[in-house]
């Protein structure tokens, strides 16, 4: 596709509801996974399973997840009798990393080190075998980065010169009430960490429940700045 088709499709898909998005996404790609992790995600993948049955779905395994969510994902597998393929850190990249700096550098020197090796090296090389991708990202998760998300759009940070990969965000005109409402209304599996507290949730020692009325992303790499609460998963959410 080119950037001239993107334009066009993102025209045609500007502030249409999720599932619209998603029909689309799976019609124009046979070679499309979802990205999973949060509550937002489940609602894809119900929404996307009912469009296609073949839908191909991962989650990165950074090793260091709650045990909360490690159940969570069995839990959605379980539920919709699916694969969910879990990708883990490149092991000689994570064993120097950890023999150099230890289990938790990440609140000395920040995160990008630790997500880099953990989580976007894993991602690269599955976004070096699909087409496109389909994330849970929402506009309201961050005043700092998301603001400006489209319906679809050419993943800037791992598409490369000779292929240009495309990234889709069904949900992101939703609120956090509305990704909970279907849940709640279609009974789908959730993680147990919402329960005490969590909204936003990555891994275990970089996330912590929020106070009422505080942001969703505020107990996730709480020490760091708003502008820097991206991971690198969704780079391109950064302006240079
Ligand atoms: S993050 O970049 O700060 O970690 P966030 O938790 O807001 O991302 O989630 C936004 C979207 O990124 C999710 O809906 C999901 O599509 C994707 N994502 C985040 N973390 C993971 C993960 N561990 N595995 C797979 N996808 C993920
Ligand atoms: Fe490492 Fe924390 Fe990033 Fe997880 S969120 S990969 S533990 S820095």
């Amino acid at each position: 596709m080119t950037i001239f088709d993107i334009e066009q499709l993102q025209t045609e898909l500007a502030d249409k509801n999720p599932r619209t998005i998603l029909k689309k996404a799976l019609a124009l790609f046979d070679n499309i996974a979802i990205s999973f992790s949060g509550a937002e995600d489940v609602v894809l993948i119900d929404m996307a399973l009912k469009i296609r049955k073949d839908i191909q779905v991962f989650s990165l395994d950074t090793g260091r997840l709650h045990p909360e969510t490690y159940r969570y994902i069995e839990k959605v597998r379980k539920y919709y009798g699916i694969d969910i393929e879990l990708l883990t850190p490149d092991r000689d990249m994570l064993d120097s990393f950890v023999k150099a700096k230890g289990l938790f550098s990440f609140y000395e020197e920040g995160h990008q080190q630790c997500c880099g090796i953990r989580k976007v090296e894993p991602l690269k090389r599955k976004l070096a075998q699909v087409d496109a991708w389909i994330t849970g990202q929402r506009k309201d998760q961050s005043l700092d980065t998301r603001q400006d998300l489209p319906e679809v759009q050419i993943d800037t940070a791992f598409s490369t010169a000779e292929r240009p990969l495309i990234k889709f965000n069904p949900l992101l005109n939703w609120n956090s009430a509305q990704v909970w409402d279907h849940i709640t209304a279609y009974q789908l599996p959730y993680n147990e960490l919402h329960e005490q507290g969590y909204i936003s949730i990555g891994c275990e020692p970089c996330t912590r429940a929020v106070l009422p009325n505080q942001h969703e992303r505020a107990g996730r790499w709480w020490w760091e700045s708003g502008a820097k609460k991206e991971c690198g998963l969704h780079a391109g959410n950064i302006k240079k």
